[in-house]
Order: structure tokens, then sequence, then C-alpha cells
């Protein structure tokens, strides 16, 4: 391993309007390690990133690098010296091309001009040899957020970047993206390249990491040898307490099979999904689990009225209903919680009460000034359940941290009187105690006699919080479980190979 103290954070302090984000925060990442950095949301780590690279200034201390005091105006400055970072939103130009974004900032001219087939030449090598799957002459806003994200390794390891920082890279991706994720990673390792790793999936950490620092309310708590540390210690160091942290059910089941609230038969749409029936029953947590392509957020989607049926038929509560649109969705009883929240669950230039308030908003028509009052005190009231940080409802939902960003969205449906709830991967980059939270939420929710499907990628979960499971294969259902059927060998199965018709 290379010099000790390689990148040193040095008294980091960032403030934010009315919250400090991170408080003398000092430690050090060794030339060659995989450094985690934990914590709950909002415990700063994504705003150590950004200071790191320039997107943020530090409100004090500074970042050393090999010993130098280092200050970035911007990311790219930051990665032309060297450091990359693999991030969430998207910095890449959605109307240009996958050649044109890796080469972005690196180009290569001939007499003066891009020159376009370099580029894609470069770019069909680069991708080869990662073993990704993607065309440099496709435009970035056809591809998936997961997609986007290899693409952003791709860049990193073409730009020769000594450091390369990753916040929350799994969250997005299949779990075939996934396996080449850590093959690139443990390449990159082998090269002797720096890593930061961001995650909520205790074990990516293991799995991955040579050490990590805890940070904890902006506040730097320790750092771990991973290789003799156990999942109980590093979940207490973040939290502060014990936490239960295993999906599982607590309550009994509330299926009652002699009431289906929900029936779909043959949902089709033409290249994406086929022939989808199922029915889901009041007081049952359905689980739809399978891989990236199986098309489970188009299903949900469609049956919420935002994309159009080619074929197939919807009952609510056993009448053939027609869902034209969201809100005719959320008037027949349906709510969905999207999977992408960030472009799909809230408005940004809306503060927390108005977003929480979005989906119910005759519950809060009078006069306008009580309607703000009113949405105000909802917004406290549900901030508590999903334990939102900070708890100001006027706090712009778009500055929260990216799992509070998440809490708002859940909280916009618990305001709701909707029977039926979907949620896609609703505990997508939510930390350790909050997902303890969500699930126990649900458990209440069904005990109120309401039907949840839960859309999901983490097989853990699914088996842990289901009543039944599908298993969802290209656009198809390959499989209906039970509880008591259920196991990580059947369920993978089916994900992997479909429907086994002899
Ligand atoms: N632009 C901003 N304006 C005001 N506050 C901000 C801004 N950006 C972040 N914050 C606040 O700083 C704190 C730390 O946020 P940060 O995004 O670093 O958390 P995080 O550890 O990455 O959390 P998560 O796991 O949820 O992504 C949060 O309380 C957040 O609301
Ligand atoms: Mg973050």
């Amino acid at each position: 391993m290379g010099k000790e103290n390689y990148i040193e954070f040095s008294h980091v302090t960032k403030v934010f309007p009315g919250c400090k984000a991170l408080n003398d925060v000092s430690f050090s990442i060794k030339e060659g390690e995989v450094h985690a950095l934990l914590g709950e949301n909002g415990a700063g780590k994504s705003t150590l990133l950004n200071i790191l690279h320039g997107v943020f200034l530090p409100t004090d201390g500074e970042i050393r690098i090999d010993g130098e005091p280092k200050r970035f105006a911007n990311a790219n400055e930051a990665l032309r010296f060297g450091i990359a970072k693999v991030h969430q939103e998207i910095n890449m130009v959605p109307e240009l091309t996958v050649a044109q974004n890796i080469m972005l900032g690196m180009e290569k001219t001939k007499g003066g001009l891009l020159n376009g087939s370099y580029m894609e030449k470069e770019t069909e090598k680069l991708l080869k040899r990662l073993r990704i799957n993607i065309s440099p002459s496709d435009k970035i806003r056809n591809l998936s957020v997961g997609q986007i994200q290899l693409l952003q390794i791709a860049k990193a390891i073409y730009s020769n970047a000594r450091v390369i920082s990753f916040d929350e890279p799994t969250a997005s991706l299949s779990s075939e993206e996934t396996e080449l994720l850590f093959s690139l990673i443990e390449e990159l390792k082998q090269d002797g390249v720096t890593i930061i790793y961001v995650s909520h999936r205790m074990d990516e950490i293991f799995k991955v990491a040579n050490r990590a620092t805890v940070l904890r309310d902006g506040a730097y708590i320790q750092t771990f040898d991973v290789a003799n540390l156990t999942k109980e210690e590093l979940v207490k160091s973040m939290v502060g307490r014990d936490v239960a942290m295993f999906a599982k059910r607590l309550k009994p089941s509330r299926v009652d099979k002699s009431k289906v609230v929900l029936e779909v038969k043959n949902l089709s749409i033409n290249n994406q999904f086929h022939d989808i029936s199922f029915k889901l029953y009041k007081g049952e947590i359905l689980g739809f689990f399978g891989l990236v392509g199986a098309k489970r957020t188009e299903v949900m989607k469609a049956i919420f009225g935002a994309d159009k049926l080619d074929s197939g038929e919807i009952y609510v509560n056993g009448v053939l209903t027609k869902i034209a649109s969201p809100n005719e969705a959320i008037s027949k009883g349906i709510g969905l919680i999207p999977e992408n929240r960030k472009t799909e669950g809230f408005i940004k230039v809306m503060n927390n009460s108005d977003n929480i308030a979005l989906p119910t908003l005759k519950k809060f028509e009078t006069n306008h000034f009580t309607s703000y009052k009113k949405r105000l005190k909802n917004c406290e009231e549900i901030g508590k359940i999903v334990d939102l940080k900070p708890k100001d409802p006027e706090f712009m939902t778009d500055n929260l941290s990216g799992g509070n960003q998440q809490k708002v969205v859940l909280a916009k449906w618990l305001s709701t009187n909707v029977d039926i709830m979907i949620f896609d991967e609703p505990t997508k980059g939510v930390d350790v105690g909050a997902k303890s939270e969500i699930y126990n939420l649900m458990e209440e929710l069904v005990e109120q006699g309401k039907s949840i499907i839960m859309v999901s990628s983490e097989m853990t979960e699914v088996i842990g919080m289901s009543d039944r499971m599908f298993v969802m294969h290209l656009g198809e259902i390959a499989g209906e479980l039970q509880r008591e059927e259920f196991s990580e060998e059947t369920i993978a199965m089916a994900a992997l190979e479909g429907k086994r018709n002899g």
C-alpha cells in the first residue's frame, strides 16, 4: 500500500443556511485503499465528497492531497488533477453521445475540429475492454441511470484518475451491473487507484472496503479496519444505538383472501411486457422481484396510468376500471411511490410541506392562509413518522440529503387515503435506521387494511417482507411463490432463467 496520509481531511466544516452539514471533520485516506464513508441519511457523506471535488467550498478547514493543500474550482478541475467521481446526479449531457460525453474535456482535435470517428473508436475500445455493453453512438438521454453510472466509471478510467469516489453507486444498478462494478473496482485496486466508497448496503462494505470511516450528524466518529469488524459494531457506530438490521415481519400476516382489491389480466405494452396477470388481496404485501430489464417498474407505471397499455384489463375491487392518468389512479385509490425520486418523486422548487401535501391538496383547500398552516402541521406530523431530518417543514426538498428526499416521497403517500400502494424500491438509498422504520410502517399500513405491492431488487427485503411474491423475467411473470416457498435459490433461478416450460 502507498502513502499513509494520501488524502487528509483536516478540520473540515461546512455550514449551509440553517444547517451545519460537517463539523470539524479530520481523518485520512491511504493511497491505494478502498475507504468506505458511512453514516445515516444526512450525516454529511455527500457533502464531504463534494468538497473534495470542488463542488462546494468548505466553510472552514482544508483538504491536503499528498501533503499539498488543494481546493478545486469545480469537478472538472478535480478530474484533470486525477480525482474523479461516480455520483448519482447525472453529470453527463443528455443530448450528446456516449463517446462525446466520455471525451468531454479530453477531446482529441484534428485541425481544430472534434474528430468524431477517432472518439468513437477510442470509446468503443474502452467500453469493450471494460465489458460495458453500450454503443459509443447512443445518446445519453436514452440510457438508464445505471448505464450512465457505468459510463462515469469508464470516463474515470479513461482519464487515468488516481482517486475515484463512488456515492451510492449500486443504488441504480442491476445485479449484473453491480457484479461488473465490483470487478472493475477490483481492477482499479490492482492498479493502485485510491477509492472512496459511500453505500447504505452493508454487504458491499464488507466486500470491497479495507477501512471504513463513520460520520454522524456531521461529526467524525471513528475509522475501522474492516477485516476485524462486525456488522453490529458498524451499525451501532453509525446510528449510536442498536437497531434491527434485517427486513422481518414483526406482526402476523393480514391477508384476507376473500377480498381481491386489485386484479390485472393480460396486461401488455409492446416491446416491454406481455400477459401480466395477478391478484392483490386486501391486507397483503405482495413482492415483485426481478433483475433489471425484468420490467417491473414499467408494469407498475402502466397500472398507475402513467404509461398507456396496449392491451389488458384492470379490476379495482372487482370492477373493471379504466385508468388513463395518475390522477385517475389516485381517485380510484391507487398510489405509486416511484423509484426515481430525483426526477419523479418531488418538485424541486417546493419545500417539504408543499411536496408532502401534493397528492392530497384537496384536503387542505380552505382559504389560502389556513391551508398553508395546515400543510405545515401535516408535514410536522408525518415528518415525525418517517424521521425526516431536518424536521423544518419549510426546508427545500431539493437541499435534503438523498435518503431524506426518499422519506419526503414516502411521506407524501402516507397522508393520502389510497388503499393500494405500490412501492417501487422503497428503501433505496435509505439508511439502516430508516429502513427498519419503513418496514414497520408497511406493517402498520396492512394492519389498517391497506394493500401493498413492493417492487424491490434486494432479495433479503422481498423475502423478509412479502406475504407472496412474483418473480419477473424479461417482461414476463416467471413464477409465483407463497411465503412458505421462498428461498434464495428458487427466486434467483426464476429471475435468471424465466418460466420453465419443459
Ligand atoms: N444545498 C444545501 N442547502 C442546505 N442544506 C444542505 C444542502 N446540501 C446538503 N444540505 C444538508 O446537509 C446535511 C448533510 O447532507 P448530505 O447530503 O451530505 O448527507 P449524506 O450523508 O450524503 O446523506 P444520504 O445518505 O441521505 O445521502 C443534510 O442535513 C442536508 O439537508
Ligand atoms: Mg448522500
